[in-house]
């Protein structure tokens, strides 16, 4: 089987890498010729865990190419992937389709006399696989073509092990024919028992929104839960575990933070509002969920203000982690973009280290110094703050932390310490949902 994946994002890249993984052949078609070329000497433009090693393996193989010429590589294609992105278009908070219109319009100049299908990857707004169907139509009366959506479920961190081990993989078809080669295509995932689910078009597109305003709201409830504990002097782990273990609620994506961001989250939370309240049939969790993340910012910038004694102003704080999770470089509304700049407003110095995330980091924050490594940075700080959950953050030398800071005073809005050992090591310590009652008692 011969595919296209149009677009070397996060979702085209590894999509492709994986499937020429499954022994299919790959062609990944970029018009960015410094990327294009950059991947055929195996260099990522993003940083995913064990994305080279695949990439590296399957150019070797000979199935996965990488080109700018989408009309020499559409000659062999059974299946035609988009995968290009969506970008909120802020004024509007709605996706930017032009990309995938653009994509469509060129497919439906190089389509040839063979049975193609046109599968859509990226986030769409529900109707839009319909609209690309009707564009290749106007186009092309001529064509044999089947249009199917297939949204992607991956993470950033773990996005080859989600491809490889889905939950379920979605498609919205119209053919039955178009069905048949879509099954073909993950005939591994199939072997392994992975449901795979045969929708519509417009149902397929709004799971793929639903799924991930459903976990943005899953994220924000324990965050305000957590902030509920806080005031009663309960803790959050133990909530999350003790309705985690119902299994119908689930207890994956109930750890507590300073709010959810990246890419997808922010950016599909508010184009489902907009779809939604644009049909009449407004979505007001979803609404009440966007606001309160949004808050959420400043709530984490009053809480190091308030462990800094009551004021920032003139003081250095240390910034550990500005990725919007950990085994990213991606820093695209992470929570990072808001505090630092809200804390320097304050009057801090601010100080910073991301073991991935620094050099997209250098263009998108302003007057902040950035260090080499986690020991440079709390040199001389008033205060540590934990932003990332990186895995490197976790298991430090608190001896010597505590004899580099100028207070021992850390927060961290991660969760990723254990109060009472950081308390016991003379740490001024807040964390996100555990009672700082016990703290205080503990220290006095
Ligand atoms: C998300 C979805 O999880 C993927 O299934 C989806 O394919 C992807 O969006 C997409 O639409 O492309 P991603 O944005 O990579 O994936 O990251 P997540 O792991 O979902 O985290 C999103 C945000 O929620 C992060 O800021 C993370 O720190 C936060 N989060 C997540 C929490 O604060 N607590 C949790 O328990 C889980």
């Amino acid at each position: 089987m011969h595919i296209i994946m149009i677009g070397t994002g996060y979702v085209g890249l590894v999509s492709g890498a994986c499937f020429s993984k499954f022994g299919t052949n790959v062609v990944c078609v970029d018009k960015d010729i410094t990327k294009i070329e950059a991947l055929q000497n195996n260099r990522m433009p993003i940083y995913e865990p064990y994305l080279d090693d695949l990439v590296f393996d399957n150019i070797k193989e000979k199935r996965l190419f990488f080109t700018t010429d989408l009309k020499i590589a559409m000659k062999d294609a059974d299946i035609v992937f988009i995968a290009v992105g969506t970008p909120n278009l802020h004024s509007e908070n709605y996706a930017d389709l032009n990309y995938v219109y653009d994509a469509a319009r060129e497919i439906a100049q190089f389509l040839t006399t063979r049975y193609t299908i046109v599968a859509i990857k990226s986030t769409v707004p529900v109707g839009t696989s319909r609209k690309i169907k009707n564009i290749i139509r106007e186009f092309r009366p001529d064509a044999d073509f089947d249009v199917v959506s297939n949204p992607e479920f991956l993470r950033e961190g773990s996005a080859i092990n989600d491809f490889m081990h889905p939950d379920r993989i979605i498609i919205g078809v119209e053919t039955d024919r178009s069905m048949e080669i879509m099954k073909r295509l993950y005939s591994v995932l199939y072997l392994i028992d992975t449901p795979i689910v045969f929708t519509s078009l417009e149902t397929s597109e709004l799971i793929k929104y639903a799924t991930n305003t459903f976990l943005a709201t899953k994220v924000t409830f324990i965050n305000e839960i957590a902030d509920l504990c806080e005031a009663v002097g309960a803790d959050v782990h133990d909530v999350a575990r003790g309705i985690g273990l119902d299994g119908r609620i689930g207890k994956k994506f109930l750890h507590p933070g300073p709010g959810y961001g990246g890419s997808c989250f922010p950016k599909d939370t508010l184009a489902l509002v907009k779809i939604a309240r644009d049909r009449g049939a407004p979505l007001r969790i979803i609404e009440t969920v966007i606001s309160i993340n949004d808050e959420r910012k400043q709530r984490m910038v009053n809480k190091i203000i308030t462990a800094c004694s009551g004021s920032v102003s003139g003081k250095t704080i240390a910034v550990l982690g500005l990725t919007f999770k950990p085994n990213t470089d991606d820093i695209r509304d992470s929570p990072s973009l808001e505090i630092v700049p809200a804390l320097q407003k304050a009057g801090a110095l601010i100080r910073v280290f991301d073991p991935k995330g620094m050099e997209k980091a250098r263009h998108m924050f302003v007057d902040v110094t950035f260090c080499e490594n986690v020991y440079k940075t709390l040199q001389s700080a008033d205060a540590m703050v934990v932003l990332t959950e990186w895995d490197e953050f976790r298991a430090l030398d608190f001896t010597l932390i505590k004899s580099l800071l100028k207070n021992p005073i850390l927060v961290d809005l991660r969760n990723i310490y254990d109060p009472s050992n950081m308390v016991a090591s003379g740490f001024h310590y807040t964390s996100i949902g555990r009672s700082s009652v016990q703290r205080n008692d503990v220290n006095q």
